[in-house]
Parts: structure tokens; sequence; C-alpha cells
């Protein structure tokens, strides 16, 4: 039998029919499918639909919103050091410098009495995300970088569906960057989005992501396209599919359910690993929060030994992740206390997160967790 995985991504007979008429439709590039997906994220999230700009990647959706923050050769962009590394390599392709910032220790995101002294004249964006099941203090970071008139990049990979003080995730926020990727809360394949509040930068996201081409988005949505256009900016290739905008559709159809089995798979853990010693459980820092991924972190030095238990017997886990200030590329990108990130770092693992992940597994792998625990203990 093969072992517990860490993601699965929920897919039922909706999302295969509807990929089947996505396909038969034979328009694969970016249309009427992508509009539609747009149209919903925007309804759900509580906007305007031309504020939400569908593209490939969550790394493409960040490498435009670093665009719209006019960062450039020999700027800085603060950043955790505990990212994703797509945001820091996005950082590097602008010929940027990233400036690694701590984390807290609970939330494991920025940690805003830490990141006003890593400011200086060069710094032209701080990159926010909300990590795991907890969302960042946005508010103390945006209050903290409007004082130095720098903008936030608010990285929510992680928690679309999720709610901060009653507001919607992505409706607040000067420039908001989601990702679909295979694993993530909601999943189109690969997809991501960029939301904004201004009218001019929805243009210009719509014009960058089809390689600077000024097209009419209104013939794009009906399945067609403009063989005149001109090109005044910087462009790439990063538009939504059409198959994977009708995948996004019918995830979105069922949110809730998503939203009601993450939130079972968080109970069910915070329960089922109550009282174990040698672990810290991972926090859920808001009463209205889509639980992604299900990080803990093991203490006393065992977390190889603790994965390699758990694949021994049936359950498969994961690192989200290896500090980017440990990486060869980034070594030079550390400059003020990294304490919190340093000791995390050879702690946390993930353990499997996915809508349909049952009560029984949960149950099963907190036995599993225990037992390591139990023969550690005789050994
Ligand atoms: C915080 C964060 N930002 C950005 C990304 C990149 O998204 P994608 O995988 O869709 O390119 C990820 C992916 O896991 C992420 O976790």
């Amino acid at each position: 039998m093969s072992n517990i995985p860490v993601f699965l991504p929920y897919f039922t007979d909706e999302e295969m029919d509807i990929a089947r008429e996505a396909l038969e439709l034979r328009w694969l590039g970016p249309g009427s499918y992508v509009k539609e997906f747009e149209q919903k994220l925007a309804d759900f999230i509580g906007i305007a639909p031309w504020q939400v700009v569908a593209v490939n990647t969550g790394t493409s959706a960040v490498h435009l919103g670093l665009e719209l923050c006019s960062v450039g050769a020999g700027d800085e962009v603060i950043t955790p050091s505990f990212n994703n590394i797509s945001d820091i390599q996005m950082i590097r392709a602008l010929g940027a410098q990233p400036v690694f910032c701590d984390v807290k220790e609970d939330t494991l995101t920025i940690d805003p009495d830490k990141f006003e002294d890593l400011i200086t004249e060069k710094t032209k964006a701080i990159i926010c995300i909300d990590y795991g099941c907890a969302l960042s203090d946005f508010d103390a970071v945006k209050k903290i970088a409007d004082r130095h008139s720098v903008p936030v990049l608010y990285d929510a990979a992680h928690s679309f569906g999720s709610s901060y003080d009653g507001k919607k995730i992505g409706s607040f926020g000067d420039v908001v960057t989601f990702s679909f990727d295979p694993v993530k809360n909601i999943t189109c394949i690969d997809g991501g989005a960029v939301i904004v509040r201004d009218e001019d930068q929805g243009q210009r996201l719509r014009h960058m992501r089809l390689l600077g081409q000024e097209q009419n988005q209104a013939v794009l949505d009906q399945n067609q396209r403009g063989w005149r256009y001109d090109v005044t900016g910087p462009g790439y290739r990063y538009h939504l599919a059409n198959l994977h905008g009708a995948i996004g559709i019918q995830q979105m159809n069922k949110i809730d359910d998503i939203y009601a089995n993450r939130q079972r798979m968080f109970d069910t853990y915070d329960r089922a690993l109550e009282g174990i010693d040698g672990i810290v459980k991972p926090v859920k820092n808001a009463a209205d929060i889509m639980p992604f991924i299900y990080v803990i972190r093991v203490l006393g030095g065992q977390r190889e030994a603790f994965m390699a238990y758990l694949a021994e017997n049936g359950v498969d886990t994961g690192i989200h992740w290896q500090p980017n200030h440990g990486f060869t590329l980034f070594k030079d990108c550390r400059r003020g206390d990294l304490s919190v990130t340093d000791m995390i770092g050879d702690q946390i693992v993930t353990l499997p997160s996915y809508p349909e992940l049952q009560d029984d597994q949960v149950e099963f792998i907190a036995q599993v967790i225990k037992n390591f625990f139990k023969q550690k203990a005789a050994a």
C-alpha cells in the first residue's frame, strides 16, 4: 500500500467534465474560461472584475507585482528568508537584491519588529506573506512601510479563501498575489492571479501577461485575438490557458466544500496531536482561515529521524521551506537577525494536508507520531 501523500488535488467529475469541454472548444489560449474564472474570483473576494488579472503561475504573479512596485536593477526588496524560492528568484530576475528578514516564532510570518532597520534608500518593496494556516500581521507591516513610502507586495499564495478582520484576503492591500498551483487551496493545475486597486495597473498587467501586446481584452475574452496591436512596455508570456481557467471555475464552484474539509482537517489534527511533547503545533490566528499546509515543528534535533520514521510507517511528509539564506546563491542576502528562521528551519515538517484527507487518516498519522516519540523515549 502506498503512503499517505503530502498533497492530493481535489478533483471530481466536475473538473473532468469541464476539462473535456474546454479541450473540445479547441481554443487553448486566453479566452472565455479565463474571463469567467476571473469573474468568480472577483465575486468571491468582493471586488470588481477588472481588479483580477489571472496569470499562469503564482511566480509570474509575484514577478508582475514586483514590476508594478517598479523594482529594478540595483534595488533592494525585503522579504522573509523563510519564503518560497519563487519570490526570491523573481526579485533577482529583476536585477534587484533580496534582503532577508526574520519571522515570528508563532506564525512564521515576517516579524514587523525586525524589518524597519533593514529599510534603506534602495528599498523598493517589502514582501509580506501568509504561511500555512496563519495570516501575517499585514496592518503592522503596511503601517511601517507607509512611514517609509515603500510599497508592500502581499503574497497571499497560502491564504486564498481566508479573511482578516472580516475582510477577504485580496480585498485589501495595493498589490496582492495568489497561486493556484497543484497543491494550493484551489488549483488550476498551474495558475495565479494579481489583484490591484488601480485601473491603469490592471490594464498594464493585462498587457504584460501577453508579451506587452496591447490587445483588446473584450476580443480575447470571446476566444479570438486581434492581429494589430501596439507594444509600449515590457511583457512576458504569462497568460492563463483556457483549460486551466476552466479547472479554476470548477474549483470555485466547490469552494465551500474545500473550505469545510480543510477546516475539518485542521481541527482533527489539532485535537489528535494535543499534548505530544516534542512537537509544536501550528497556530490558526484568525477566526476565518482556510487552512492550507499543516506544518508542525519537531524539537530536539530529531526532524530527519522523524520524517524517516513516518515514511517507513506509511506517512509522507514535506519541508516548506528551507530558508533561502542557506542557498549558495543567496548567502549574501542576510543582513539582520535571522535567529528564529535559523531555529525553525531545522524543525518544520509538513504533514499530509488536503481536503480529502479523512479523519481516520489523521488519527493514524497522530498515532504514528506518538509511536515515534514512544520508541525514542524507550531507546
Ligand atoms: C508564498 C508563495 N509564493 C509564491 C509561490 C509560487 O507560486 P507557483 O507555484 O504558483 O508559481 C508559492 C508556491 O508555493 C508560495 O508558496
